[in-house]
This record gives C-alpha cells, structure tokens and sequence, in this order.
C-alpha cells in the first residue's frame, strides 16, 4: 500500500508505515537528513530520520492531525489556546536549539499536531533571520488559506500572535513581505485584502 502526500517540489509518501521523500537531489537530501538528526539530538520535535539513500530520505511517520487541517476545521476557543501554546513551546525550543537560525518554510503543511505537542516537517533549509519573519509568515499562511480572512481565522491569528508577545510593527512587516510574495506566486491575490485582514488581527 501507498499512500501519496501533498508536496510542492518532492515526491513524499507513505510506505509500510514509513514516510519516504525523494528530494531534488542528493544534495537537498544530504542536506535535510544532517539537519534533521541535529534538531533531534537538540531537543526539537521532529520525525526520527531512518536513513537517506541517493535522493531519498526514510522518516519515521507521525501521527497526528495536520496544521492546516486543524485551522481549517475552525477550532474552538479552547483547541485554539492548546494549539497555540503548542506551537510557541515549538518554535521556542527551535530558537534554542539554534541561534539566530529561523524556520524559514513556516506554511502550515509541515505542523503535525500530535497528542503531547507539535512535530516540525520539512528541513530544506534553516535560515538566519528572527522569530519575527517567521511568525509573520505563518500568520499571513494562516490568514490566506482558502477560504481567506474568515473571522475565526483572524481571532486564530490574533491569538498567536499573543502568544508570541512580538511587536507588533516587526510583525506587520514580516506579514507584508509575505504577501508580497504571495502576490507573485498566486495569480489574482490582492494584496489589499490581504492587509485589511491583517489589521483586523491587531484590532480585535
Ligand atoms: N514524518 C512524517 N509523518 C507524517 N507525514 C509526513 C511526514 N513527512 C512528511 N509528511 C507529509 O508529507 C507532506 C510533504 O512532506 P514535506 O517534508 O513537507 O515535503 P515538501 O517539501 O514536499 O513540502 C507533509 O506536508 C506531510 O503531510
Ligand atoms: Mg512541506
């Protein structure tokens, strides 16, 4: 049996219970399994990396309920507050582990929430940059998903962003760039609906 996830750039399923990525080469490869084990034995919930072949990484499979299908599925107050916590207590361990290193690829497919807390997916890359530009960029990720800008995913919003105590200005720049990004990545997105969303963020 085989199951196919959603990826952008890879090829990543699911195999007698063991996820399999095949990446762009050997060196993207190379590059997220050293990563993976360093993040691990630093004390950051990640997959346990099996083995990397060629392109091919094995990672142990997480259970667990996706990011982006959670915020989806419009949580309560109090899933939202769990939720929240978990991520801060994540991105919290991560700056630890790895000073002035960012996330970088913060979209809200490489989350799995599991019972106890929240497993990181997907080391590509490890900037430098701050906790604002990530949390910046996941908040405009979580604004944006489709259906965009609904009330319950701006109070979401909000709430991390609380949770995270960051100014608010370095924030709105971080979430700025992103729509920018976004603006060219996607066809049809208005920047301007973008940014009246996110103001309603820091409103509320
Ligand atoms: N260890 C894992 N356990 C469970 N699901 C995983 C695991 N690794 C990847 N996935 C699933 O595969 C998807 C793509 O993997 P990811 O590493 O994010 O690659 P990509 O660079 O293609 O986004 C993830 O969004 C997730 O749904
Ligand atoms: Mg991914």
């Amino acid at each position: 049996m085989m199951d196919k996830f959603t990826s952008r750039r890879n090829h990543v399923y699911l195999q007698d219970g063991v996820v399999y990525k095949q990446c762009q080469s050997q060196q993207a490869a190379a590059f997220e399994y050293n990563l993976l084990q360093r993040l691990e034995s630093a004390g950051v919930p990640v997959p346990h990396v099996l083995s990397c072949e060629n392109n091919t990484l094995c990672i142990s499979y997480v259970q667990g309920e996706l990011l982006l299908d959670a915020i989806l599925r419009e949580p309560d107050s109090i899933e939202t507050e769990d939720l929240c916590k978990k991520m801060a207590n994540w991105f919290a361990l991560l700056y630890a582990a790895c000073p002035g290193k960012s996330r970088g690829d913060v979209n809200c497919r490489n989350f799995i929430i599991t019972r106890e807390n929240i497993v990181g997916l997907d080391f590509e890359e490890l900037p430098e940059g701050s906790p604002e530009t990530d949390i910046g960029r996941l908040l405009a990720f979580i604004l944006a998903y489709d259906p965009a800008y609904t009330p319950q995913r701006i109070v979401f919003a909000k709430a991390l962003w609380q949770v995270f105590q960051l100014s608010e200005d370095t924030i709105q720049a971080a979430m700025q760039a992103e729509f920018e990004a976004m603006a060219q990545r996607r066809k049809g997105f208005s920047i301007t609906l973008a940014e009246k969303a996110a103001q309603k963020v820091f409103e509320l």
